[in-house]
């Protein structure tokens, strides 16, 4: 059940930091202003929504067609993938975490500044019919002049389970033709443009068509160049190997209900990932982390 705002606020308000709104009715958002920046999370999806260092214009990308309802996942901010990244027969595309409710399992102000909000969900009868697997799922999501969100899976059933998983970042971009992305040259990636052919990367990944890509066996930074935006956006990792590069330009953007015409020229995604064949495996009792940190420079 969606606790009411009054329950969340009465329990996890930080004065002057931290409130909880509502997007549309039943879709509660933490509201996190702070002289370090601004952010928004929904609690549905754990989905951080927006994220503003001081002085910047805003780091992630929201379509102005996004659908905020119950059940619907977000175009933008960063949607969770878990525990599978991609196509699955017969299931939803990129699991099922992205649109169930997150309880909040904690608020902070730290002593530097940063509100750090803990959500979490775990294993229920109905998590079970779509995946059946006794899991505990936490988000801690870092709110200051650099935002962190580290995922972590404890697997709190009495077999091995693998997964795979994705912080499915949209960075917004001053004009994608005059973007690039460093940090993955000769690396190799299954493009899903070329029905997943393993390719490998010559220099920076620039942007002159559909770009769908897996990078595999990567631990890399990655710094996408905003040559229209005057500015970089370095995303550092942790508990990943794989990072997805992905822009549907403009063909794929119109079979898209939630993205208005022409916004593919407006973003990227760069996602930190575990997919395809970085698979993780975790033991009964296990646990692992993925972590993405997001600066500005
Ligand atoms: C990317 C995938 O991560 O997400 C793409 O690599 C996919 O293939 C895209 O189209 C968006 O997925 P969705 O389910 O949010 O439309």
């Amino acid at each position: 059940m969606t606790p009411t705002l009054n329950t969340l606020n009465t329990s996890f308000a930080i004065t002057n930091a931290l409130h909880f709104a509502e997007a549309v009715p039943g879709l509660p958002v933490a509201d996190i202003r702070t002289p370090l920046a601004s952010a928004s999370v929904a609690l549905q999806g754990g989905h951080v929504l927006t994220w503003q260092p001081a002085g910047q214009s805003p780091v992630l990308w929201v379509s102005k067609a996004a659908v905020f309802a119950p059940g619907q996942p977000v175009r933008g901010g960063v949607p969770v993938c878990w525990p599978w990244f991609g196509a699955v027969p017969g299931k939803a595309t990129h699991g099922f975490v992205r649109t169930r409710m997150w309880q909040v399992r904690g608020t902070e102000l730290d002593a530097t500044g940063q509100v750090v909000l803990r959500l979490g969900m775990s294993d229920d009868d109905a998590t079970r019919a779509l995946w059946d697997h006794a899991f505990d799922l936490e988000l801690v999501v870092t709110v200051g002049s650099t935002l962190t969100l580290a995922l972590t899976t404890r697997n709190t059933g009495s077999a091995p389970f693998t997964i795979t998983q994705a912080l499915h970042t949209y960075f917004c971009t001053g004009d994608i033709a005059q973007t690039a992305v460093q940090g993955l040259d000769g690396t190799s990636y299954l493009d899903k443009v070329q029905n997943f052919a393993v390719c490998q990367q010559t220099g920076d990944v620039t942007f002159s068509g559909e770009t769908d890509r897996i990078y595999t066996d990567t631990e890399a930074d990655s710094l996408i160049l905003d040559g229209a935006g005057g500015r970089s956006i370095r995303i550092s990792k942790q508990g990943s190997a794989s990072t997805v590069v992905w822009n549907p330009w403009t063909e794929k953007e119109k079979t898209m209900a939630d993205m208005a015409a022409g916004e593919h020229r407006q973003f990227l995604c760069v996602e930190t990932c575990n997919a395809g064949p970085d698979a993780v495996a975790i033991a009964a009792g296990g646990a692992h982390t993925l972590v993405a940190t997001i600066s500005v420079a």
